[in-house]
């Protein structure tokens, strides 16, 4: 158990402060980068900031299950769309850079949250622990989907990005579904919603 708070305090403090490492190629790289008011790049800074943070935010969710779940498959499947997620965060790390924009100030605190929600998350075992992640990724997808319709038409190389997100985020979702997930509660998606939507708007500004 030490080793393992070990290893996962390790990994919280490179998500949050380390730059995040990518072993497929950034989507949208060899697309060349659009002409933008400073209004449209503004937007698409704080668009990308709130993808990555919502990023970190899986990150420590996934960490967190992976921490609690007994199930050694679970465990593996948690770590290999956890290792997706690293690239998401790099993806949007770098398109935030590209952007002139900032990460957000908070993502101690998103991480802090999140990792707490998955611990609690897998303690109502496997099935609804698969179901959380199941729902997560789900309502991901849905809010990628908006992005899509906000990010600046002709920005391709941010649109590359998100749109590759979005397929690997529905993956995800199938394999917590494959793997048994159960389906939660409206009440329960209902609050993750919520939460999710407090989240997005302070890390639009933050
Ligand atoms: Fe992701
Ligand atoms: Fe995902």
């Amino acid at each position: 158990m030490l080793d393992h708070l070990i290893i996962g305090f390790d990994k919280a403090l490179r998500t949050v402060f380390a730059n995040a490492q990518t072993v497929r190629p950034v989507p949208g790289d060899s697309l060349p980068e659009a002409e933008l008011s400073e209004e449209e790049r503004r937007l698409a800074a704080s668009l990308m900031r709130v993808n990555h943070c919502g990023e970190i935010c899986a990150q420590a969710l996934y960490q967190g299950q992976a921490l609690m779940s007994k199930d050694e498959g679970i465990k593996r499947a948690l770590e290999g769309a956890a290792q997706e997620e690293t690239e998401h965060l790099a993806w949007t790390e770098r398109r935030i850079a590209e952007l002139g924009g900032r990460k957000s100030l908070l993502n101690p605190l998103w991480y802090g949250g999140s990792l707490a929600i998955g611990m609690l998350a897998a303690r109502f075992g496997d099935g609804i622990n698969l179901g959380f992640l199941a729902e997560t990724e789900r309502q991901v997808e849905a809010h990628l989907k908006s992005h899509l319709d906000r990010l600046p038409e002709q920005d391709v190389r941010s649109r590359e990005i998100v749109e590759q997100m979005k397929t690997d985020e529905v993956a995800h979702a199938e394999t917590a579904e494959r793997l048994g997930a159960v389906d939660l509660p409206a009440s329960v998606k209902t609050a993750m919603k919520a939460s999710s939507k407090l989240m997005t708007r302070v890390a639009y500004w933050v």
